[in-house]
């Protein structure tokens, strides 16, 4: 399986997503502000992955603190610049809160062992994300039917997270479990995560996988080969509103037409139960160069306007199931989502 991030000697290294498929190159982040970049512009995405992706960021700032100034203003501007690169992934604020809190538990310590405390708290939350990945397999395998196609959207799979996956993790289960699969994935423009990530990672696991074009969706989920859609998330809200990639509320929308299956699957990490509602879910905007231009090359006319939110949100009556590592919820999601939030895994 492949690498998304890692803590090596000292410095935060992981693979450039936007060279993928065609290029397997590792960025190497010596600095919190190189990490930020990384995350801002994409050579590290997927909600956990973003999450990994700060708290490692912050291990690293604090370890290049100066060590004669204001070391808890330091760790507060850290946070803040990782805070300001992306707005939706709930992860991204999850893993800072973290780390804050491993801070403000071991600051009394020497300087070493407080640096230290910060990069072993980084690692458990990496290590952590695959193990919760493998049980979002674990409780979301059975859901998948055998035989029949599933179709995903965007890349909620080993690179999206520290392994595994969460929406390619329950297709990597029910695989491994012995089902017969065949994975639609969703090219996803403007960037193109499954074309590029979700394809390569399936096609290297020997999992039967066919691109198609996002506006193909509704020609295949009519044709009844698609037995369920399932895709990640970046941030629920209480009453099961989901954030995700750009298009999959057009998804679910098609799914429910076809009476066929929506699945959601997401870590305990993604749930946002302070909001009550998808409209509160802050939805980032991105540069308008990823629609006017495909691999470099332009497409658009000069002087049209051009708009890319990046995320949308599907509204809970549209998702079928939540898969997380403690179980699925079922709707009414304001009660089996905070039930599952509460519960010990
Ligand atoms: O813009 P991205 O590539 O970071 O968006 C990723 C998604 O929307 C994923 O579906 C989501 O983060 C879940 S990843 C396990």
């Amino acid at each position: 399986m492949v690498e998304t991030i890692a803590w090596r000697d000292s410095k935060v290294v992981m693979i450039d997503q936007r060279l993928l498929p065609h290029e397997q190159r590792y960025v190497v982040c010596e600095d919190y502000q190189q990490v930020a970049d990384c995350i801002r512009k994409m050579v590290i995405r997927g909600a956990p992955a973003i999450g990994v992706a700060a708290a490692m960021g912050v291990a690293l700032g604090m370890l290049r603190a100066a060590k004669d100034e204001d070391l808890d203003a330091q760790l507060e501007q850290i946070c803040q610049t990782l805070a300001s690169t992306r707005p939706t992934a709930v992860n991204l604020f999850w893993a800072l809160d973290r780390m804050r809190r491993r801070y403000h538990q071991v600051r009394h310590l020497p300087l070493e062992q407080v640096r230290q405390a910060l990069i072993e708290e980084a690692e458990r939350i990496r290590l952590e994300d695959i193990e919760i990945n493998r049980a979002i397999g674990r409780h979301g395998a059975p859901l998948i039917p055998d035989g029949k196609a599933v179709l995903t959207h965007c890349n909620a799979g080993a690179l999206a997270t520290a392994g595994y996956g969460t929406a390619l993790g329950v297709i990597r289960a029910a695989w491994e479990a012995g089902k017969r699969i065949h994975v639609y994935a969703d090219e996803t423009r403007p960037f193109l995560q499954g074309a590029r990530l979700t394809a390569w990672e399936l096609l290297q696991d020997g999992i039967p996988t066919t691109v198609i074009t996002d506006n193909m969706a509704g020609y295949f989920l009519r044709s009844g080969r698609i037995g369920c859609v399932i895709v990640g998330a970046d941030r629920i809200a209480a009453n099961g509103d989901v954030a995700n990639k750009i298009g999959t509320y057009t998804l679910a929308v098609l799914a429910r037409a076809h009476n066929v299956p929506f699945y959601v699957a997401a870590p305990i990490s993604t749930l946002d139960l302070n909001i009550s509602c998808g409209d509160e879910i802050p939805i980032e905007h991105r540069p308008p160069e990823e629609v006017t231009h495909i691999c470099g090359h332009k497409i658009t006319p000069d002087g049209v306007g051009v708009e890319n939110p990046a995320f949308d949100v599907t509204p809970h009556e549209y998702v079928t199931a939540i898969i997380t590592e403690k179980g699925v919820a079922w709707p009414p999601y304001e009660a089996s989502l905070r039930a599952l939030a509460d519960s010990t895994p």
